[in-house]
């Protein structure tokens, strides 16, 4: 055993080739906030620990190490490491937060291995998904009834995630429970913080409007917005959705988005929590469905394509938000969708 004059390589994140960051972080900080951020790196050697320098909140995240997942529910603050027994070799790591930023942050520090870092393979697709709690992957783990906190918060098996995955594209959420594009989640006392056209602007979802510089190596080819679900809701809280300011919303916010992304092509998507039955007389999942076809005809010009996610079944996760299985249809029929119209 090697126990003294052991040269460790070491990465600083900002600095390096060799590791790169998933999804919208901030390399100055390094601040995993948004869900689904993280790093992503190759090294040959036979462990490597990615250094913590401080948390806030709780987080969860899911290390990836060759393909084999682990999660770890409660991030602590102490370094995050390559299982052992990995042998000497080429591995390929991918760290992720499976929480959201409203739970907390992870700051990450430097990576280092016993061995040499590679470079990480350049991905030439990317998506960003823009939502609410459903994108957020929020009590996905739960079984209904339950209570979400971040270790029940599973973004990397979320639709967009799984998406992304079948289709080999880099992602980035951009998510937010609660959220809506024209109003937010009715509480009794109502929701001061920003809809999504705001919030979108930030780096970092608390950070100051208009903070995200948009890097241009950072553009996406495709767009996914799944908004809605906050908005429609009303039930002895609020007087109804107008459909017209939800269109009229969404409509502002892709010519916002088509300033930053030009070339990009646009899916909208229904939620799978708005059926047509809920409430009675209503017949939601219609209206929505109308509604974005609505949006499509009003951009005329951008590139969209309509994705529609059926409504959930009965098993559902804590606070009847989507599950594992429903997240993994809506995958499915959102990777085709997005395999036809790009080509890819
Ligand atoms: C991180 O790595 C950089 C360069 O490799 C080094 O200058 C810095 O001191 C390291 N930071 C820590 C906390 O080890
Ligand atoms: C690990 O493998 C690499 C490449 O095969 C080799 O250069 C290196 O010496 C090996 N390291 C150890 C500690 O065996
Ligand atoms: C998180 O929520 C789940 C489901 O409600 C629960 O089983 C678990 O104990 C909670 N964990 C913490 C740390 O509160
Ligand atoms: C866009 O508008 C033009 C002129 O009004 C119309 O001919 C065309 O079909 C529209 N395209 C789409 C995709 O709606």
């Amino acid at each position: 055993m090697h126990s003294i004059n052991f040269i460790l390589a070491s990465l600083a994140i900002n600095a390096v080739h060799g590791v790169r960051l998933l999804g919208r972080v901030d390399p100055r900080t390094r601040e995993l906030s948004w869900p689904g951020t993280g790093i992503s790196f190759i090294f040959t050697g036979s462990s490597a620990t990615i250094d913590v320098d401080r948390i806030s909140g709780s987080n969860s995240v899911e290390l990836t190490v060759d393909g084999v997942a682990s999660v770890m529910a409660n991030v602590n603050g102490t370094p995050i490491s390559t299982p052992p027994g990995l042998g000497n070799g080429t591995h390929h790591v991918v760290l992720r937060k499976r929480s959201e930023a409203l739970f907390g942050s992870i700051f990450l520090g430097n990576v280092t291995t016993d061995g040499t870092f590679e470079k990480d393979g350049e991905v030439s697709r990317r998506i960003e998904f823009v939502g609410d709690s459903i994108t957020v992957g929020y009590g996905l783990d739960g079984v209904n009834p339950c209570t979400n906190n971040a270790s029940v918060e599973n973004n990397p098996k979320t639709f967009g995630a799984l998406a992304a995955s079948a289709l080999q594209a880099d992602y980035s959420m951009i998510a937010w429970s609660g959220i809506g594009v024209s109003r937010n989640y009715p509480s009794t006392s109502p929701d001061p913080s920003p809809v999504m056209p705001v919030r979108w602007t930030r780096y970092n979802p608390n950070d100051a409007d208009d903070s995200y510089p948009f890097p241009e190596a950072s553009i996406p080819d495709v767009v996914v917005i799944n908004l809605g679900t906050n908005d429609f809701a009303y039930v002895g809280v609020r007087e109804p959705l107008n459909v017209q300011t939800y269109i009229s919303a969404m409509v502002a916010f892709v010519r916002d988005m088509e300033k930053r992304y030009p070339a990009a092509t646009f899916f909208l998507m229904t939620s799978p929590s708005i059926g047509d039955e809920y409430p009675p007389g209503d017949g939601t999942k219609t209206a929505q469905r109308k509604a974005l076809r609505s949006v499509m005809e009003a951009l005329n010009g951008t590139k969209t394509d309509f994705v529609d996610w059926p409504t959930q079944g009965s098993d559902v996760g804590c606070d009847y938000h989507p599950n594992a299985a429903t997240h993994a249809i809506g995958a499915s029929i959102l990777s085709s969708a997005i395999a036809g119209k790009m080509g890819w």
